[in-house]
């Protein structure tokens, strides 16, 4: 990996052995966006890629000798006003009403490893050579303003972090209107994109469409990066896969209002942006301030969308995620909510735990309704002590019994939410987002706390800080159950009304990040009504996220596909549940339930004492099947193989990093009489290595599984593996008992 400048041609270089980024200066002073791709030789200049020939009713700079237009050129974080047409990627308002800025190149200088960002998650880094950075000033003569452009490359992956800094070193205070953490211009618009769209229960659902002129994209205005669209867009080649092709992500590092854009002009040149949602953004910037943007990831592949995923995947499991658990299996859970709701007590709780424990299970979770007057959603939001009503013996009292117990013990909180129906907010009606003379709107009976004050974060950290101080927890659910509405501030002038949105996020990161320091054996689980917001900026400070409140293991299947476009197994949190389902009413077998939720950070929710004395032991071979299998698979090189979205089955698969032993599951969703033969094509393994084949499909298996036969890798791979003894005919004793919902794993092993 490195970054080269030639000074002859004003030509930077980022490179590494996946790929090549490629910027030059302009005479102008501008910078011109060259090549980003798939590696290539690196020469003196590469001044051919310009292409500035003009087109009739251009407009040029009004600075002599440009002989450019900006509108025909690819450039790297560009602006609008002065003959560029397309977006912008910022705007600044000066004081005298003009919203022009013109940034031009002043210097740059290129430094190992990667600065980190202040007050903002960010991968980083552990060794220097993991990383080497390229920052480029620019200033604007007229304004006094600065900007830097930070470009990192990392030594594997073809990966390139990107944020921006704007500073005022002059003597106004301006206002920034938009900011976005990157922009990328290129050359041609033959792309699908691809977006994660969702609602509750039903989250980052993988949908593609084909690139058309104009805008298109996704924003989250809710405050929360949001159930509706995942900080993310993909742009993949048409005729590329999950196995081949080219495919680049934008991903923003970010858990608030956001834009992920895309623009294609009318010369065919595609303009990506992410970064903050510039409605209502406008954040003053006085003389000698900085604003510095979340981070953008973008990664590019050569080997389809797998590729693509593999690398957000080590990147954000390895050098996003931090602490102690971040390289740790995960414990087997049980959580209380769909088993009790908020009708529960102590010794209820202890039955749920004590029948956990005789299944394998590590960790109790203790949710929603422990604490205050919370006897239903309508109260004691903020009012965190335990209800003694509830806990005779306090949360430390219920800690103590769990953990003699052999258990872990975990708590749920929603920090940043008030119910009207509280002491908090009797005590401070004014420490809620709220606009003057405006009603605040109501959600799920709460209000949101104004973390944009300091003093707020203060007074919440002092009662987080001492509950886990008070009590034996090992874990916390952090939950975030309703959209920023009215979003004001009373404590800040009318000229900053507009930082609210972007201070909030701020404010529930240093909470996090408080939190995280002085508690860092504690494992953070982040959840916002399941997977409102489950971005790469809540994974810097909580390594694993509760993907959904939908826990059918049907539904389950495109959720968690979906998730892993970007998100790391050990960051998807992912349970059995009972059935009928309490989302969709589905009734799905046992061994389908856990089959789906393997495939993550694996917990149960629901009490397990109402199943049958069978599937009490079935979900004690389940949970002895994780505990033997985790580390290979929260761990492992994920692929996706067969999408429940686009078909009636899933499949997918989970190989160690030596390639000798690999997980492989598979899903049938609708039985059909007298299917079709069908085959699924393997991945990751070795060629020429012969695999034993292991299958659990039948309930009564030892820990290790049944022998099914063995086969060389590249037979898997290229022949595939046979799955049409799933079909409702029986061929054989090799069949399993036809249905609807059924699922297969196999172990495989060189
Ligand atoms: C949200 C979470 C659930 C549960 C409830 C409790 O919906 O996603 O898992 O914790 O809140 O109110």
């Amino acid at each position: 990996m490195k970054i080269l400048y030639h000074e002859s041609s004003q030509t930077f270089h980022l490179q590494n052995d996946s790929i090549s980024y490629i910027m030059t200066i302009l005479p102008g002073g501008h910078l011109a966006q060259l090549y980003f791709g798939r590696r290539i030789t690196d020469r003196e200049e590469f001044g051919y890629l310009l292409e500035t020939s003009l087109r009739s009713q251009a407009a040029f700079p009004n600075d002599d000798g440009r002989g450019y237009s900006l509108e025909h050129l690819k450039l790297e974080y560009p602006e609008y006003g002065c003959s560029d047409f397309r977006q912008g990627a910022y705007e600044i308002r000066h004081e005298n009403g003009s919203r022009l800025t013109d940034f031009i190149y002043e210097g740059h200088d290129i430094t190992p490893g990667k600065p980190s960002l202040p007050g903002l998650p960010a991968t980083y880094t552990e060794d220097d050579s993991e990383a080497e950075t390229l920052t480029i000033h620019l200033a604007d003569k007229v304004s006094g303003l600065k900007l830097d452009l930070l470009y990192t490359i990392f030594s594997e992956g073809g990966i390139i972090a990107r944020s921006a800094a704007i500073s005022n070193t002059g003597e106004k205070a301006v206002h920034v209107e938009r900011a976005m953490s990157m922009s990328l211009d290129l050359p041609d618009a033959a792309y699908d994109m691809i977006t994660l769209n969702g609602s509750w229960a039903r989250e980052r659902i993988p949908e593609t469409r084909r690139l058309s002129h104009g805008l298109q994209g996704v924003e989250s205005l809710r405050g929360q990066s949001s159930h509706q669209h995942n900080p993310f867009v993909a742009l993949k080649r048409p005729n590329a896969d999950e196995r081949n092709g080219e495919a680049i992500g934008f991903s923003l590092v970010y858990s608030g209002n956001f834009l992920a854009q895309v623009q294609v002009d009318n010369y065919d040149v595609t303009r990506v942006m992410i970064g903050i949602n510039p409605t209502w953004f406008d954040w003053q910037l006085a003389p000698g301030e900085s604003f510095q943007t979340p981070e953008a990831v973008i990664v590019y592949s050569s080997t389809g969308l797998n590729g693509m995923s593999q690398t957000y995947h080590r990147l954000y499991q390895k050098r996003l995620a931090r602490g102690y658990w971040r390289d740790r299996v995960r414990p087997i859970l049980i959580n209380n909510w769909e088993a009790t709701y908020f009708n529960f007590n102590e010794s209820k709780l202890l039955s749920i735990a004590e029948k956990a424990k005789e299944c394998g299970v590590e960790l109790f979770v203790l949710d929603d309704g422990w604490f205050g007057e919370r006897r239903n959603d309508y109260a004691g939001l903020g009012d965190w002590y335990p209800a003694a009503s509830l806990l005779p013996h306090g949360l430390a009292g219920l800690a103590e019994r769990i953990e003699a117990m052999g258990l872990k013990f975990g708590l749920w909180i929603e920090p940043e939410m008030v119910n009207p129906n509280s002491d908090l907010f009797r005590a401070h009606p004014d420490w809620i987002l709220h606009l003057p003379d405006r009603k605040p709107s109501l959600s799920r009976h709460q209000l949101v706390l104004d973390f944009s004050r300091k003093e707020v974060v203060d007074h919440i950290h002092g009662m987080i800080a001492g509950i886990l101080r008070g009590a034996k927890i090992s874990y916390i659910k952090w939950d975030f159950n309703r959209s920023l509405t009215e979003c004001g501030s009373a404590a800040l002038p009318a000229e900053r009304q507009g930082e609210v949105f972007h201070r909030y996020v701020l404010g529930v990161y240093d909470l996090y990040d408080r939190l995280t320091k002085e508690f860092p054996d504690v494992l953070f689980e982040s959840c916002a009504g399941g997977g409102g917001r489950f971005d790469p900026g809540m994974l810097y400070y909580a390594p694993q996220a509760w993907c959904s409140d939908d826990t059918d293991a049907v539904e389950r299947m495109s959720i968690q596909y979906g998730s892993s476009f970007v998100y790391p197994l050990s960051s998807t949190g992912s349970h059995v549940s009972a059935v009928p389902n309490h989302q969709v009413n589905r009734v799905t077998p046992l061994k389908t339930r856990a089959d789906v939720a393997f495939f993550g950070t694996y917990g149960y929710e629901l009490d397990l004492n109402k199943l049958t004395e069978e599937e009490q032991k079935m979900v004690t071979r389940y949970t002895v099947f994780m505990k033997r299998y985790r580390e290979l698979i929260q761990f492992g090189t994920f692929y996706r193989l067969v999408s429940p979205i686009e078909t009636d089955s899933c499949a997918w698969m989970v190989v160690s990093e030596d390639k000798k032993e690999a997980i492989f599951a598979y899903y049938r969703i609708l039985n059909r009489p007298n299917m079709g033969f069908e085959r699924v094509k393997l991945e990751g393994l070795l060629p020429g290595e012969s695999y034993g084949v292991w299958s659990y499909q039948s309930e009564d298996v030892p820990p290790e599984g049944i022998l099914r036969g063995s086969f060389y890798g590249d037979e898997l791979m290229n022949a595939g593996f046979i799955v049409s003894d799933l079909a409702s005919s029986k061929v054989g004793d090799n069949v399993l008992e036809a249905s609807d919902f059924i699922s297969r794993i196999y172990h495989l092993k060189a």
